[in-house]
């Protein structure tokens, strides 16, 4: 597939270098893509990935990947504009209580969003796997084959994907795991995965 990562910080960019390790065309986006770091990211993430601004990476994926701060996400997907149906990953989290999902289902205009990695620390992208078992990837969305697409993708990088539901759970995918979050960290650090037990496995 192509996919374009808007922000290849910690999460854009181990998104990036592993879906292009596993033999998808990435465009890796930045303020400055040109610049030293992005060019040794490029090169780290071998021959299927290139570098771009935001509106490029954009222009660019079949998938989009938000994963810059939440509130550098509204100035880019204002110029955008329209997405013509595009897979639109939002990995965001925001820190007021409010959903930076929702905000993105409302802001991209013909997008089909799916949440998603927002639950997971970044070392945990690059490592899914614990001995035998592999982490849980939680994700919501209205858009059934973006969903397909998204559980494919996050499968490919080792994780257990599982569906929470429509847009509407969202703002709940967002919260639920915060409270978590605040009393494992503490405990075992960043790299803990979540496994979801389900009968019938
Ligand atoms: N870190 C985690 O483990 C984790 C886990 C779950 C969710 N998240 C969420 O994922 C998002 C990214 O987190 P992160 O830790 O990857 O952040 P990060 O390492 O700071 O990376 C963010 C990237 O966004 C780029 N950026 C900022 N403004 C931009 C703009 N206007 N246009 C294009 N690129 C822009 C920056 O690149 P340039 O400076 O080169 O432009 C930077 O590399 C956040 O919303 C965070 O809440 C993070």
């Amino acid at each position: 597939m192509k996919i374009g990562i808007i922000g290849s910080g910690n999460i854009g960019g181990t998104l990036g270098k592993r879906w292009a390790a596993k033999g998808h065309q990435v465009m890796l986006s930045s303020r400055d893509p040109q610049g030293e770091k992005m060019q040794a990211l490029a090169q780290e993430a071998g021959e299927n990935a290139s570098t771009g601004t935001a509106q490029a990476a954009i222009a660019f994926g079949d998938v989009i990947v938000l994963a810059v701060p939440f509130n550098q996400a509204g100035a880019i997907l204002s110029e955008a504009d329209d997405l013509h149906n595009k897979i639109v990953i939002d990995a965001m989290n925001r820190f007021d209580g409010q959903s930076a999902g929702m905000e993105v289902v409302r802001l991209a205009k013909n997008g089909r969003v799916v949440k998603a990695f927002n639950t997971v620390a970044w070392e945990v992208i690059a490592q899914p796997q614990y001995g035998v078992a592999n982490a849980s990837l939680l994700f919501a969305g209205d858009d059934a084959d973006a969903k397909r697409v998204v559980a494919q993708l996050c499968a490919e990088l080792g994780f257990d994907p599982l569906d929470v539901g429509g847009a509407d759970n969202i703002p709940a995918l967002e919260s639920a795991l915060m409270p978590l979050w605040r009393l494992l960290g503490p405990l075992l650090g960043r790299e803990y995965g979540l496994r979801i037990l389900k009968r019938g496995e």
